[in-house]
């Protein structure tokens, strides 16, 4: 089996992430790096993790017309990441073309193409914050509609929280990749995160991969943590 583990480099600088990475390469599956640490240190520091052999999650969440997100999928794919995310709520024809970029521009440099994720609603908005956008159905409601319309456009996989994860892997087939945040260990602090599933638990309701932060990142031994959660899996 392949390691699931994904870690999120929510930190601030290349020094701190590249730190935590070479601790933890040898033990997790994929390291992710995200809008603070991008802005902060940039495509070098994706190429340095790519450099050391390291699977990157670029979580940038695009959301823009279809030919804007399409060069940046573009992009990203020459940059030799292996995943990539976007905001569903972009539509059909965003999505449609990040897919199409990102297959096409892989088969020219000879490589598989990076898995571009559906984002469908963000977890820290309710029913009332949907309602104020326009959006007149519940949050639940409306992450199956773009779960779908992901899919049928042509995406391979989703972000999903813990709670959304039995009821969409219920309704697309284990091809449909499904990368699930909000994972807290048995014996870690929740913080933050409200709803949550052990790493087990998500495993076994059909995560194909599973993005841990700070039961990982804020460990006094990072590696000794990964070890840990890699034994329940
Ligand atoms: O530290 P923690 O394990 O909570 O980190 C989870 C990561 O997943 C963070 O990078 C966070 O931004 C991201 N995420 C999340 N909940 C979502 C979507 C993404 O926690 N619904």
């Amino acid at each position: 089996m392949r390691n699931p583990i994904i870690v999120a480099l929510d930190v601030p600088d290349a020094a701190t992430a590249l730190r935590l990475a070479e601790r933890l390469t040898p033990v997790v599956g994929a390291f992710k790096i995200g809008k603070e640490l991008f802005t902060a240190a940039g495509p070098e520091i994706v190429r340095q993790f790519r450099a050391a052999g390291a699977s990157v999650f670029l979580d940038l969440k695009f959301h823009d017309i279809p030919n804007t997100v399409a060069k940046a999928v573009e992009t990203a794919t020459r940059l030799d990441v292996q995943m990539i995310t976007l905001h569903a709520s972009g539509g059909r024809a965003m999505m449609a073309a990040a897919e199409k970029a990102a297959q096409e521009t892989a088969k020219l440099l000879g490589r598989p193409a990076p898995l571009v994720l559906g984002v469908t609603v963000l977890t820290s908005m309710d029913a009332a914050d949907l309602v104020e956008i326009g959006v007149n159905v519940s949050p639940a409601a409306q992450v199956e509609r773009l779960a779908q319309l992901a899919v049928h456009s042509g995406l391979r996989g989703l972000v999903c929280s813990p709670q959304e994860l039995i009821v969409l892997r219920k309704i697309f087939p284990s091809q449909t990749q499904l990368v699930t945040p909000g994972i807290r260990p048995a014996d870690s602090e929740k913080g933050d995160q409200k709803r949550t599933l052990t790493p087990r638990e998500a495993m076994d309701a059909g995560a194909s991969w599973l993005v841990i932060g700070r039961p990982i990142t804020a460990a006094t031994d990072p590696r000794a943590a990964a070890e840990k959660i890699l034994a329940t899996l």
